[in-house]
């Protein structure tokens, strides 16, 4: 299969998390949403468009020795919502789940309403209500600004 061949460019991990069956061209803001910048000594792989059975194409994420936790990983269900997180031990796909969208956004989204309290210099984090899950609809929970399109450019 075309696919198995293309992903053995990137071999199996020892130990830490891999999150399969990203959108393609959401990658880099799976790193984003994960906190994963340009220092991180952690070794990261990113797989761009690698052809895939289910989808046209996806991406692939693999956190070598970091173990992600549901808590740290259901944000990205916002721009990834099919993603799922594998958990490799010694090898061993140990745990396998889908990321589950979160009721609550916080911290990570910049409110669409340039008056938003979250974007004043105040010290207040932002925060969303996520209404609606399919499509993604996100209402700042300050000032009621509905977020609706494009969630991905609004990662802070
Ligand atoms: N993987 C890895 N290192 C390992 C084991 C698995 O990088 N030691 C990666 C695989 O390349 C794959 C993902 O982790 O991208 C999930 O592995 P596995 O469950 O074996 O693959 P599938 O059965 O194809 O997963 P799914 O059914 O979720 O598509
Ligand atoms: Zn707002």
């Amino acid at each position: 299969m075309a696919s198995k061949e293309r992903e053995l460019r990137v071999k199996p991990i020892n130990n830490g998390t891999v999150i399969d069956h990203i959108e393609a061209g959401q990658a880099l803001n799976v790193l984003k949403i994960l906190g994963i910048g340009g220092h991180t000594r952690h070794v990261v792989s990113v797989l761009m468009n690698v052809p895939s059975g289910a989808m046209v194409a996806k991406d692939v994420v693999k956190v070598e020795d970091r173990e992600l936790e549901p808590e740290e990983v259901d944000t990205i269900a916002l721009i990834a919502p099919r993603a799922t997180i594998n958990i490799i031990r010694n090898y061993e796909v140990v745990e396998k789940f889908r990321v589950a969208m979160p009721r609550n956004v916080i911290g990570i989204i910049r409110c669409g309403n340039p008056n938003c309290i979250s974007n004043s210099n105040e010290p207040v984090s932002s925060r969303f209500v996520v209404e609606s899950m399919d499509p993604v609809l996100l209402r700042c929970s300050y000032c009621e600004f509905v977020l609706d399109k494009n969630i991905a450019d609004h990662l802070l």
